[in-house]
């Protein structure tokens, strides 16, 4: 097993995997954040000089699919692999390359599957128990996982069987789903004894504990894992009563098939299997990585981190096998604030997105740039006009076009000059940047490395005006344009994980060979060849009445589909629970928790509204001075539409006075004034709490 004291890249195979989707319905913003996240990754992966697979697969077993497909009124098996042909042809519309996709149910998982739970059994970590398990007398049937609806044990909110999708987040047992309704009836569930099988998981605390402390990735993924392990883990069953999965392999379990979550992240091993099967074992060798001293990485969402802390490194170290190095929990996604609801038509589609006939590198920037992994983001079109015509338009393309335009127009190509040190230097600290940031698991941090080279060679070609020194001084202007053409070549090189295809037509544009895909991080110092062809321009700005549109469709979107709640009671949604509530709208709460400590690093004050006025230019922001005792803050907020800035004056506030200092359209903002929902609705005390006075 690898000691992950070595940064990436290692000398080892990496292998990087994302959650295998449920193959039972279209998808969404919220499934591509992962797999354009993961492809990142691994893109990014090789281009420090690691050699990476990118594998997936679809999930095809388990309730999941089992309950749709019956919906429908067709088998499981067919109505899966309908959904996994989609998959694998909407993935690469999104330049979401995968070098194995396979699917749960296919030969390679059965039969790896099977075998991985022969062992666990043959170690003795395999028991039998009598268990309690629901069952619908009407349907005649057992229903294991999301056949039955209830209340979570651990937080109180409703619960869909086997997790608590809506509350706490945790993988919930057989039996522990508090007034257990059958979802085929309605009914209340009543209750059978039943022999299953059980993973000794709770042997395995120690293991875990000290897994958990060698483990990079985000930290939410570490620090949950910690609490439940001190709340004490139980035993895992592994066996439901079921017909559509893997049959259960040993003695005692021939009417059982395994839980779905048994043998899906088996795939991740079965997909680096058959990729490996392909190209060779002398090219890339899965058993290198999976049994020996591979780098693993996965990301998921933060609703499993449960499976890939506890069950899924439990069950790899029962086996004998190597485990992950990181894992990396993504947020969720919402949409213009409220939580992402596939059953309000409240999302993003993939085929939407697509038909809409925007570019995939666009949402792929906005996707990983927007928030860290870990946060949740929001996605608006308002949000996304903003950040392509911005930093993709206004900076890394601009910086394109011009500096290749000026380079063909006066050189017809690279100009015969070396380049600056000083630009050779930024390229270089650039680099490190992305280096660090791959370390850190942070693709913003690669995105903001490459935007930031493009920021500096817009600066640099105003500072020198090249296209005054051309007649005067053609020596320099060539080293200026040299330099340019160098820095959108490591621009390119450096944003490839997260614009594939637009870094490719830049690199073509130079006239590159090859792909950009290739080059590893150092092809960023390297002169491009002599000669290119006229560039074209890479990216085109959204306008504000396109943008409009967007909205406009998605509200009524959301407003048809909250009518059809409401007449019809039977909701037949792919992914949703009936009866949803308006907690559906908020923002998901937070699943860590923070210390006393923590909470005590914010110093919030009472304050008083002195002035407040617009801001000229910007639509939103407003700048305002509030008074907090010890002195007057100039503070910039976005209410300028949502308040009569002229009533402000003498209302009591709330501010966050420690918050990094910002500025925003030239305005020095000192301090955060507290806000919630659409409107902006200041916050403020209830009592006579004096200005100044902290918050605590
Ligand atoms: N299909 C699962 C989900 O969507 C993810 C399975 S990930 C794996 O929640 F680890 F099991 F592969
Ligand atoms: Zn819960």
């Amino acid at each position: 097993m690898s000691t992950h004291d070595d940064d990436f890249p290692t000398d080892d195979p990496a292998v990087v995997t994302c959650g295998l989707p449920y193959a039972n319905g279209d998808l969404h913003i919220g499934h591509l954040r992962g797999y354009i996240g993961a492809d990142a990754f691994s893109r990014a992966l090789e281009t420090l000089g690691q050699q990476t697979a990118y594998v997936c697969g679809s999930d095809m077993h388990g309730t999941p699919v089992a309950v749709y497909a019956e919906q429908e009124g067709v088998d499981p098996e067919e109505f899966a692999l309908e959904w996994h042909e989609q998959y694998e042809e909407t993935f690469p519309k999104f330049n979401v390359e995968f070098d194995n996709y396979g699917h749960t149910h296919d030969e390679t998982n059965t039969e790896l599957t099977q075998e991985i739970v022969r062992t666990l059994d043959e170690e003795g970590y395999v028991y039998e128990k009598e268990i309690q398990v629901a069952y619908d007398p009407q349907a005649d049937q057992y229903l294991p996982d999301r056949y039955v609806e209830g209340t979570c044990p651990y937080c109180g909110e409703k619960a869909r069987g086997d997790e608590c999708d809506e509350g706490c987040q945790r993988h919930l047992e057989p039996g522990e789903i508090e007034d257990p309704k059958s979802t085929i009836t309605g009914n209340p569930a009543e209750y059978r004894e039943r022999t299953h099988k059980f993973f000794e998981v709770s042997e395995f605390s120690d293991f875990l504990t000290e897994f958990l402390d060698g483990l990079e990735g985000t930290s939410n993924a570490r620090n949950q894992p910690r609490q439940w392990i001190e709340d004490g883990l139980q035993d895992w069953c592994i066996t439901r009563d079921m017909d559509w999965g893997i049959d259960y392999p040993g003695e005692g379990g021939e009417d059982l098939v395994l839980y779905v979550w048994v043998d899906a992240p088996i795939e991740y091993v079965a997909s680096t299997k058959q990729y490996s099967e392909r190209v060779g074992t002398d090219e890339y060798d899965w058993e290198e990585v999976w049994k020996d001293s591979g780098d693993i990485v996965h990301v998921i969402g933060r609703d499993i981190i449960q499976h890939h802390t506890i069950f899924w490194p439990a069950m790899l170290e029962g086996v004998g096998y190597n485990k992950p190095r990181g894992i990396a929990a993504t947020g969720f996604i919402t949409i213009n604030g409220k939580g992402l609801s596939t059953s309000r038509n409240r999302a993003i589609w993939a085929k939407e997105y697509l038909e809409e006939g925007f570019h995939p590198d666009l949402l792929r920037y906005y996707l990983t740039t927007t928030g860290g992994l870990q946060q949740d983001v929001d996605f608006s079109w308002d949000a996304f006009q903003e950040k392509v015509n911005g930093e993709l338009v206004g900076t890394v393309g601009n910086f394109w076009y011009r500096s290749l335009l000026f380079a063909y127009r006066n050189y017809e190509g690279t100009p015969e000059a070396d380049v600056s040190e000083e630009v050779y230097e930024r390229i270089r600290d650039a680099i490190a940047e992305v280096r660090a940031a791959v370390n850190d698991y942070d693709l913003r941090g690669i995105g903001q490395a490459a935007v930031q080279l493009a920021q500096f060679g817009n600066e640099y070609i105003q500072r020198h005006e090249p296209w005054k020194l051309t007649d005067d001084d053609p020596e320099t202007a060539a080293q200026v344009i040299r330099d340019c053409v160098q820095l959108s070549k490591a621009v390119a090189v450096l944003l490839e994980p997260i614009t594939p295809d637009k870094s490719q037509t830049l690199w073509e544009q130079l006239g590159e060979d090859g792909t950009v895909a290739e080059a590893e991080l150092e092809a960023a110092l390297e002169a491009p060849p002599r000669n290119f062809d006229e560039p074209g321009e890479l990216f085109a700005k959204i306008e504000d009445d396109r943008v409009a549109e967007l909205n406009e469709k998605l509200e009524e979107r959301v407003a048809a589909a909250s009518d059809d709640e409401e007449t019809e009671s039977d909701d037949t949604d792919a992914d949703e629970s009936s009866d949803m509530t308006d907690v559906d709208d908020l923002e998901p709460l937070a699943e860590e928790r923070i210390s006393f400590e923590d909470f005590q690093e914010l110093d919030i004050r009472v304050g008083r509204i002195e002035s407040a006025e617009g801001i000229e230019g910007a639509d939103d922001l407003a700048r305002l001075e509030v008074d907090i005792g010890f002195e007057t803050r100039q503070v910039v907020a976005g209410i300028k539409q949502l308040h009569d800035l002229e009533e402000l004056p003498g209302e009591k506030c709330v501010l966050l006075a420690n918050m990094e200092k910002a500025e925003l359209f030239g305005v020095e903002s000192n301090g955060m004034i507290l806000a919630a929902g659409e409107e902006a609705d200041l916050l403020t005390t209830h009592g006579d709490a004096e200005v100044g006075e902290k918050i605590r």
